[in-house]
């Protein structure tokens, strides 16, 4: 494992060692075990979009194992002023050992490191959001044990979550259902890909899509970018939210969970965020083991 670009990337092995690590580190954490795993590494954290879970969880991981993590805003930036990517990566490759980028454009990260020459972690663009699936993965198997035989149904918007969930799903061998409105689906590849190595369903109803399910996902209906689509999305998601209706269709004792922030009573009412508020905010504190287990894997000598 060179950088975490997409999860598509990572092979099926490769996947359960990053879980199985941050389940490790989350145990030490808890036991007051401090491991510098990354002593004197420096990472650049680059963001072009807003955050709360990734700025923090990437920050305070890498403060955890030791090493020191810079913010770097696209304000600041040059990059935020047209340097290319190109010269960009080749010169924080001098100064970093590894960079994260939250941005909108898949491609600047691939261009970060197709130019670099130290490893890049995606915290989320427009296609995809890698890391917080890795937590989304951890979360399920410590409460489900494993991923055998379980149903992921993801009720909304086809976008980054949705496509980094359904690859997340054929990697690890779960289901995977899609509720989403005509023209809003995932990635066409990607749905590709889940078909012909997973049992997938897409459909226009969230109560069929969650029949049988283990977990409900949902995301909010206008990303970061599509502030002004907010109008048009909410008119065309009414109906494909996770409510009362749609979590009895799902088997009894399934999870939610949601990679925040939380639009209530939008995607999901507040009576089932506040039901499921302890897997939620598990899967939230997840992202901080495992970032940490992706930063080791990439950056420990
Ligand atoms: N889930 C997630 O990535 O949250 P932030 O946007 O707060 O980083
Ligand atoms: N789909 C959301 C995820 C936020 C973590 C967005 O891109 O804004």
């Amino acid at each position: 494992m060179k950088h975490l670009l997409k999860l598509n990337d990572l092979s099926r092995e490769e996947i359960l060692s990053v879980l199985n690590l941050a389940d490790q580190l989350k145990f030490e954490r808890k036991n007051g075990v401090a491991i510098d795993y990354l002593k004197g590494k420096k990472l650049g954290m680059i963001f072009q979009k807003s955050s709360t879970r990734t700025r923090v969880s990437f920050e305070v991981g890498m403060y955890e194992l030791g090493g020191y993590a810079l913010f770097l805003s696209n304000r600041d930036l040059q990059i935020g002023r047209g340097e290319p990517v190109e010269d960009t990566a080749r010169v924080l490759s001098r100064y970093l050992d590894g960079i994260m980028i939250r941005t909108f454009e898949q491609k600047e990260v691939e261009d970060l490191a197709k130019y670099g020459t130290i490893p890049v972690i995606n915290g989320l663009t427009d296609y995809c959001h890698p890391c917080q699936v890795l937590a989304d993965l951890m979360t399920i198997r410590e409460r489900k044990g494993s991923f055998k035989g379980l149903k992921l149904c993801f009720i909304g918007d086809g976008n980054n979550m949705a496509n980094s969930l359904m690859v997340g799903a054929c990697k690890t061998g779960m289901s995977f259902s899609i509720a989403c409105p005509e023209g809003y689906e995932p990635d066409k590849e990607l749905m590709e890909l889940a078909k012909k190595n997973i049992e997938f369903t897409l459909c226009r109803n969230a109560e069929e899509a969650a029949k049988n399910a283990d977990i409900v996902y949902t995301d909010v209906w206008a990303s970061m970018g599509q502030e002004e689509e907010k109008a048009k999305r909410e008119k065309a998601f009414k109906g494909f939210q996770v409510n009362e209706k749609v979590m009895k269709a799902a088997n009894k004792g399934a999870m939610v969970l949601h990679c925040l922030p939380a639009h209530r009573g939008e995607e999901i009412t507040a009576d089932v965020l506040e039901a499921h508020a302890d897997e939620i905010f598990d899967e939230a504190e997840n992202r901080l083991h495992a970032q940490k287990a992706v930063m080791c894997k990439l950056m420990k000598d």
